[in-house]
């Protein structure tokens, strides 16, 4: 693929994520019939694994610590006989600095107050009618969407997606890092605004896999506020793949730090900043404030490229609204010009090559995409000290 190639892939890739969240949207609000209703129960005794301590949050969210080889990652057919890798076999040396300036949400924050899950279970969000219903119209879209977008080729419905984000596109690239700040852009109950850093890479649409990981505000998802959010397909969206634990694949090792979690406290505009720090890498985890909390079995992605390594990283921000509304704030609502204490961004941007060394990206290979400048920008900064060697600003007022 030559590199105007891969970078179309990957924004049809992160705006198709979005357009599972928000068609979700229009029909969510259907009531399902009796007979659903017993057909969605009968699932939720599949999906929600037995608990051995359950714990009901303040946002009336249950979390259930479930045995770790028990979870529903295992009912995945390609995870039958897959045994739990407590610690990931190769982690790089992420070089973890923070901005004196800003203050670092860690592991304590995230846990849930008065939480505290037993050795050998791991902490999972107990998922709700609501939540199937949902995710049943996530499905179906599933379907359809890539073969819109093949058969539309390059003209891509864009309309109610926006991003600013800075892409890595250059060479194999395994894993990816960064600090991202926090904020909770108010957005309608249709509209998402999101911040994350992606890896992505495969052939062909079809074969085309995704890991992500950041931060959501998706009232569908998550009622409201910021959570934690992570994403992943290994063919284009077409069948695998999901939110969070909304299907069997991810492997959640912490009994600390659940996906989904509400994630708090937030920056405020010219003062304190609040920053977490996420990595994604082959084979395939996600770490959280330092704390290793899942990953993705490689098993899941043998059939797709991403085994070999991706093609493409991507940090920054992205915006849905349905197109009867103006679009919503990204990050913080102001652009990147306004600068630290004021715009959203991601610092400390690595990446891991093949080798599994953690290496600062040549500043060449790495690029800004905005989709709507006049309501969202991206800035790519690549200054001298640390975390600022690489980092990009992003975000905008929203009104497109
Ligand atoms: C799991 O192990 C059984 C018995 O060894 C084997 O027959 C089966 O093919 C394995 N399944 C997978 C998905 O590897
Ligand atoms: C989706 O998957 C099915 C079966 O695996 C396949 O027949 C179909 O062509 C795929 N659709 C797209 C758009 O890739
Ligand atoms: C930001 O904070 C500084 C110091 O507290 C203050 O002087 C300045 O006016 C503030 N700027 C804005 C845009 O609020």
């Amino acid at each position: 693929m030559d590199s105007s190639n891969k970078n179309l892939v990957l924004r049809i890739l992160l705006t198709i994520s979005l357009v599972l969240v928000s068609e979700a949207a229009h029909e969510s609000r259907g009531i399902p019939s009796e007979e659903e209703k017993k057909e969605m129960e009968r699932q939720l005794k599949a999906i929600n694994k037995p608990a051995i301590k359950s714990f009901k949050t303040e946002q009336v969210e249950i979390f259930d610590c479930i045995d770790i080889h028990k979870q529903l990652a295992f009912d995945h057919h390609l995870l039958r006989n897959h045994s739990v890798k407590l610690k990931p076999t190769s982690v790089p040396k992420w070089p973890i600095t923070y901005d004196n300036k800003g203050q670092k949400v860690g592991p304590m924050q995230l846990q849930l107050k008065g939480i505290s899950c037993p050795h050998g279970t791991v902490i999972v969000k107990r998922t709700t009618i609501q939540d199937l219903i949902n995710s049943q119209h996530l499905k179906s879209i599933g379907f359809n969407i890539p073969r819109h977008v093949l058969s539309q080729g390059s003209n891509i419905d864009l309309s109610g997606h926006h991003f600013a984000t800075a892409d890595y596109d250059y060479d194999n690239v395994a894993g990816v890092t960064g600090n991202i700040n926090l904020w909770d852009p108010q957005v309608s109950h249709d509209q998402v605004s999101l911040a994350t850093m992606a890896i992505a890479g495969g052939p062909k649409i079809e074969q085309l896999a995704s890991i992500s990981v950041g931060w959501m505000v998706n009232p569908l998802l998550y009622q409201d506020h910021i959570h934690l959010y992570t994403y992943w397909t290994a063919d284009g969206y077409n069948k695998t793949g999901c939110y969070d634990i909304r299907c069997p694949g991810f492997v959640q090792v912490s009994k600390r730090i659940p996906l989904g979690v509400l994630l708090q406290p937030i920056s405020v505009y010219n003062g304190t900043q609040k920053e977490m720090d996420l990595s994604l890498h082959q084979v395939v985890t996600s770490r959280v404030s330092g704390v290793n909390v899942g990953y993705w079995p490689q098993s899941l992605f043998i059939a797709s490229g991403l085994v070999k390594g991706a093609d493409l990283a991507s940090w920054g921000g992205q915006v849905y609204s349905p197109k009867t509304e103006k679009s919503p704030i990204m990050g913080s609502g102001h652009f990147p010009k306004e600068g630290f204490g004021k715009a959203a961004f991601v610092n400390n941007i690595h990446i891991m090559n093949g080798k599994g060394e953690a290496l600062i990206p040549q500043i060449y290979t790495i690029e800004t995409h905005e989709s709507s400048p006049n309501c969202y920008k991206a800035k790519f900064v690549h200054d001298e000290d640390e975390p600022w060697i690489r980092a990009v600003y992003f975000g905008g007022p929203g009104g497109c």
